[in-house]
């Protein structure tokens, strides 16, 4: 089984490298993508660069190009739900665009044509999540992630796209990575580790905690992989 797990920053996968062991290393096309294998399964490991384009380009080049048949994305998000503080984690039941708006057309918020506005996650990966996350005695809150190419720091804008969507928490690049994903039949799981709750102090806390959530992130992948290893 070749799985791929990906990150946007190099925080975030750093911990997995330095807990995998040794890696083949292969760049192509302006990322880095590290191979390696554990407990019999494959692993190709990368870093996207932040964003929908930069996510939605590593997300298709580890299916295409290294055949990965399914997809675990580690990282770090800013919080909505009050229930998630710092350090928290939340896998994504289901994920939307929050800056996409051709609402001028009449379309509601987040929809494009022939698109999905919420795309759900693998129902298999999040029985191994919950398993995972009682072993652990983890609290794991399981949401709607709204992802775009805007790092939040602003109460308003929070505001909205908690209401608009329901969203538990938000990033920047979840749903790219869901739609690659959902579009080539990958099943795919997101979890994020809160790093802070997208208000004024967001910039000052994402700098802060990003190290030590991703890792919080980076721990329960890998106890994903001991599962899925069996
Ligand atoms: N990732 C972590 N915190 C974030 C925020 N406040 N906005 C966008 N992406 C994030």
């Amino acid at each position: 089984m070749k799985i791929a797990i990906m990150g946007a920053m190099v925080e975030e996968i750093t911990p997995l490298l330095e807990a995998l062991g040794t890696h083949r290393k292969t760049e192509y096309a302006g990322n880095v993508y590290y191979e390696v294998e554990y407990k019999g399964l494959e692993l190709v490991i990368a870093y996207s660069k932040i964003g929908k384009v930069f996510s939605t380009l590593t997300a298709a080049t580890m299916i295409e190009k290294f055949g990965a048949e399914k997809l675990l994305f580690s990282g770090v998000a800013g919080g909505i739900n009050p229930r998630l503080k710092i350090g928290d984690l939340i896998a994504a039941t289901s994920l939307c665009q929050h800056d996409v708006d051709i609402t001028a057309f009449g379309h509601p918020d987040g929809f494009i044509p022939e698109g999905k506005l919420f795309i759900k996650s693998d129902d298999a990966l999040l029985v191994i999540a919950k398993e995972v996350a009682s072993q652990m005695d983890k609290n794991l809150l399981e949401g709607v992630i709204a992802t775009g190419d805007q790092f939040v720091a602003d109460l308003k804008r929070k505001n909205w796209i908690a209401d608009t969507f329901a969203a538990d928490a938000l990033e920047m690049e979840g749903a790219s990575v869901a739609v690659v994903c959902d579009a080539l039949d990958v099943p795919f799981f997101i979890l994020r580790a809160i790093s802070d709750t997208a208000d004024m102090d967001a910039g000052f806390n994402f700098d802060k905690f990003l190290e030590s959530s991703a890792k919080e992130s980076a721990t329960f992948i890998i106890k994903m992989l001991d599962k899925l290893a069996v």
